[in-house]
């Protein structure tokens, strides 16, 4: 049995790009009956850049919906908020007391946040070091993260080794990163990729007239109704693609090269497709969103697990350091 474990930060509703590259690929790990899985919503994380409580509280409940409105089963796996299970905070502390200042001084996400935030604070410095306590907390085999994640993982895997070395003793599980070279880049409605910080990005949980609106934003050129069109230059046709199987995305490449079809057309078809696509999705995450006594019962459940592992790793730790 592998122990799977990975975060997404709450600082907004999960967007197609989210879902597509990182949540849906998660769930599918889960399904695998080898493999157990235990993935939290990283609030503490996402104080960093989020200091407003209640939009902050409210993304960490959106997070939550998505993972269940997608199907992850919460009785064979965890799912849980990482605020919930406090005793990260410690280990983080223990951790930081390991890791070289001038190492974290080299982190490229850090680098590339400090040039372009405003609010460089201290936390956004120790970052890696709360993400190595979620990971070590959980005796964690195995993480699913993106490229830009790779660095803190290697940092992770050093203090644990580090750490053991001190000790002489297996502390920690050494973990590996997990990351999908193929994965996809989810373009957003301006052709950039989708992201909160661009805000072009697709909340697939809208309402069908919003969500109409959103769609119909995706930047086009201007070639007339009735000419042909390149289909590999459009953005429309870049999301429909991934979502659609092969022969609907044959079907759609026809129409662009046939002329007579514009691009107003194209993004009807979008629609639809989305719609069709996740219409269980949508519908669940909507029910969720409207039963939070249902939601916060499933987080108070990923808790009560999320804590029986964490505590005796805890223990293990405070021991081996003289605590
Ligand atoms: P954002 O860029 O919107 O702030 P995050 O950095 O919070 O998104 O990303 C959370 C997860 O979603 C990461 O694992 C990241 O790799 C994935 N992800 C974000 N945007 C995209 C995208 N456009 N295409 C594919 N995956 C994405
Ligand atoms: N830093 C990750 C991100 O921004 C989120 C995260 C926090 C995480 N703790 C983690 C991912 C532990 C994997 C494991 O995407």
């Amino acid at each position: 049995m592998a122990r799977i474990l990975t975060g997404i930060q709450s600082t907004n509703i999960p967007h197609l790009g989210n879902i597509l590259g990182a949540l849906s690929p998660a769930v599918a790990l889960s399904k695998n009956p080898n493999n157990h899985c235990i993935y939290f919503i990283a609030d503490l994380h996402s104080l960093t850049s989020i200091k407003d409580a209640d939009f902050r509280k409210e993304s960490a409940m959106a997070v939550a919906a998505t993972w269940l409105a997608f199907g992850l089963d919460t009785d064979k796996n965890i799912l849980f908020r990482q605020s919930d299970v406090p005793e990260v905070c410690e280990l983080t502390w223990y951790l930081g007391c390991f890791m070289s200042y001038q190492r974290l001084q080299l982190a490229h996400s850090f680098k590339d946040k400090s040039e372009n935030l405003s609010d460089v604070n201290a936390g956004l410095f120790t970052y890696p070091v709360l993400m190595a306590a979620d990971i070590l907390m959980y005796d964690t085999e195995i993480v699913p993260v993106g490229k830009d994640q790779k660095q803190h993982i290697e940092f992770t895997r050093d203090l644990a080794e580090k750490i053991n070395h001190q000790y002489n003793q297996e502390l920690f599980v050494v973990p590996k990163e997990q990351i999908d070279e193929q994965v996809m880049v989810v373009p957003g409605t301006d052709g950039r990729k989708m992201s909160k910080s661009y805000s072009n990005f697709i909340n697939i949980f809208l309402p069908e007239k919003e969500l109409k609106k959103v769609i119909g934003s995706i930047v086009t050129d201007s070639t007339p109704l009735e000419e042909p069109k390149n289909p590999d230059t459009c953005n429309v046709f870049a999301l429909y693609k991934l979502i659609a199987n092969a022969e609907q995305t044959n079907v759609l490449r026809e129409k662009y090269l046939a002329g007579n079809f514009g691009y107003g057309h194209a993004k009807a078809a979008l629609l639809e497709l989305l719609l069709d696509y996740y219409r269980e999705p949508r519908t669940r995450y909507n029910e969720l969103m409207n039963d939070r006594g249902l939601l916060e019962a499933e987080l108070k459940k990923g808790e009560d697990k999320a804590r029986s592992i964490a505590t005796p790793v805890l223990g293990r730790v405070r021991t081996a350091l003289g605590f």
